[in-house]
């Protein structure tokens, strides 16, 4: 499959096994969420541009390596990605953070949205939109519509979990923009769930259920 990049490190797939366990607490699982957040970020910021800086070590003045940090921005698919922003913060504390309300209509799995808010000058920012489950896709590809008319410079993908039907419903709407996942499972069922998945996102996340 191109433009996917599995994030296969054995630390990811080992948090990934934990969080999937229907015995996982709240907690638990939340706190996994958050470690494999940081693991992730880890992946998808691996081609961010560097800028040499100079700075004085102990010893002598040198060009050193840094990131902007704040030319990126996480945009969180409400309300599931919340749940990977802290993580993701605590790697790039200097990223900017978007929002998009989306929720899906259970009788048509479309999505509808209802809060949309970003940083200003997208267009001058490398987005990373994030969201554990990449489902049906549909909330996926109406996030990265409405971001393309913000012109950003770069749009990527991330997800804890995607499948099949996911990967090829984004990749057909949006093929110039690459997926980070840590899993790729089986298949949906009929309520747009993924098997063997690990449930409800968000409400693993916020204890909802
Ligand atoms: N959203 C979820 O939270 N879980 C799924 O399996 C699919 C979509």
């Amino acid at each position: 499959m191109s433009n996917v990049h599995l994030i296969d490190h054995p630390l990811v797939q080992h948090k990934l096994t934990l969080m999937r366990k229907k015995t996982a607490s709240t907690n638990s699982f939340r706190r996994l969420l958050n470690e494999l957040s940081m693991l992730m970020a880890y992946e998808v910021t691996r081609d961010m541009a560097l800028q040499d800086v100079e700075i004085e070590t102990p010893l002598e003045i040198m060009q050193a390596k840094m990131i902007d940090g704040k030319k990126l921005v996480f945009v969180s698919i409400l309300r599931a990605g919340t749940g990977i922003l802290d993580g993701m913060l605590s790697v790039v504390p200097g990223a900017r953070v978007g929002h998009i309300g989306l929720y899906r209509d259970p009788k048509t799995l479309t999505a509808v949205e209802y809060y949309f808010k970003m940083p200003q000058n997208m267009q001058d920012r490398d987005v990373v939109v994030v969201d554990p489950m990449l489902a049906t896709g549909n909330s996926a590809i109406a996030a990265v519509e409405r971001l393309k008319e913000l012109r950003p410079k770069s749009i990527k993908f991330l997800c804890l979990l995607t499948c099949p039907e996911g990967i090829a419903a984004l990749q057909k709407a949006h093929p110039d923009v690459p997926i980070y996942t840590a899993a790729i499972d089986r298949q949906l069922n009929d309520h747009g769930y993924i098997l063997p998945g690990l449930g409800d996102a968000g409400d693993r996340i916020f204890g909802t259920k």
